[in-house]
């Protein structure tokens, strides 16, 4: 079966060197040597300040709202992940969805605007597939309005807007390196804060909110990343731009046979530095996706329809009885999570099954 993605893993042998350190140290968790390390490498490669690496992804969005004190309302977007909605609501605070751009898929700032309440206390923005949101304008709208700017970034690692890291903006961003991710530590995430205003708490709640001893001034949560995770970053960072180039190759490949296909679109990407880390393209009906789907599944290819259903559409918001989708008008996010359909990328990815997959979509086009 060819997977959507496939993990990258280091040569054994290389991350065999860090489990000896690690065994001869028997420290495996707790601030250890190997995260600092990966920390501080992270932030060279990334050219960032203030990294703090945790668990997972959706530890670090969880960090995030709770750190930069987030209240009532969140507008967000439903074109997403699981983790995105599902944390707003784990932290008991309300979500409302605001709709997408038909082109970039990133949340629409003209209707977060339109979203805006006296209860509004923040945004949270995804960049989806890696693209950047509407940078500029969700800057603004935070700022006139006096609300914080957080963005789910987990798809994003490495990529540039105007030549800058697009972690620099908003309050926090947040990256996940999780298994499927263009950089793993097997499971894992971090929070990037650009003022550097709320490190200091962020590494109190990653930590139970340990500050010695004998003082526990908050209460914080256990998302500590281990030497184990670590240690697979340190090996994975050194390949990562490899990987990039490679993807790249296939993008455009699929890019360069398929876009003169009829009623085939490809997301606009604003990225300056893209990372290529899914492949996904829009058809012109639902049910040309969904057969497209079908019949690749038979030849053995397992694209994924990420992000079908949207995250209003889950059962938890149905049992609710009210339909979130109309209530919000998300147009756009359910237009395009009916036709979108993610094609297998990843490194390894051979030319002549990229080729297949190309002609089985071609032949039922
Ligand atoms: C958009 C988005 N946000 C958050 C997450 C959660 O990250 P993790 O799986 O590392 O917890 C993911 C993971 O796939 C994601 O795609």
């Amino acid at each position: 079966m060819i997977n959507v993605t496939k993990a990258d893993i280091p040569g054994i042998e290389e991350y065999m060197e860090y489990l000896r350190y690690i065994w001869k140290e028997a420290w495996l968790t707790n601030d250890g040597e190997l995260l600092k390390l990966l920390e501080i490498k992270l932030k060279e490669y990334l050219k960032i300040n203030n990294l703090i690496a945790v668990t997972n992804g959706t530890l670090a969005l969880q960090i995030a709202l709770k750190s930069l004190n987030v209240k009532d309302e969140v507008i967000t977007t439903p074109f997403t992940f699981s983790a995105t909605t599902n944390v707003i609501l784990w932290e008991e605070l309300k979500p409302v969805f605001a709709d997408i751009d038909e082109e970039t898929y990133n949340i629409d700032p003209i209707d977060v605007e339109k979203k805006i309440t006296d209860k509004t206390s923040s945004i949270l923005a995804v960049h989806v597939y890696g693209n950047p949101c509407n940078l500029d304008a969700l800057q603004q709208i935070a700022e006139e309005h006096s609300i914080k700017l957080i963005y789910d970034a987990a798809h994003a690692f490495g990529v540039e807007y105007d030549n800058k890291s697009i972690l620099k903006y908003g309050d926090i961003s947040t990256l996940s390196f999780h298994a499927t991710k263009i950089f793993n530590t097997i499971e894992g995430g971090a929070i990037i804060n650009p003022s550097g205003n709320c490190v200091d708490q962020i590494k109190l709640m990653r930590n139970h909110g340990i500050k010695s001893e004998e003082e526990v001034i908050l209460p914080g949560i256990n998302a500590k990343m281990n030497e184990f995770q670590a240690a697979m970053g340190l090996c994975n960072l050194k390949t990562v731009d490899q990987n990039i180039k490679k993807r790249k190759k296939i993008y455009h490949h699929y890019f360069k046979n398929l876009s003169n296909e009829k009623g085939l679109k490809f997301q606009k990407i604003t990225a300056s530095k893209y990372n290529y880390s899914y492949m996904p393209v829009c058809f012109e009906k639902k049910d040309l996706r969904n057969n497209i789907h079908q019949e690749l599944l038979k030849i053995g290819v397992n694209c994924r329809k990420y992000f079908y259903p949207l995250t209003v559409n889950y059962e938890y918001f149905k049992n609710q009885n009210i339909d979130v989708v109309k209530k919000y008008n998300l147009k756009n996010a359910s237009d395009i999570a009916d036709r979108i359909l993610c094609l297998p990328i990843y490194p390894e990815l051979e030319e002549e099954i990229i080729d297949e997959i190309i002609n089985k979509i071609v032949s039922i086009i």
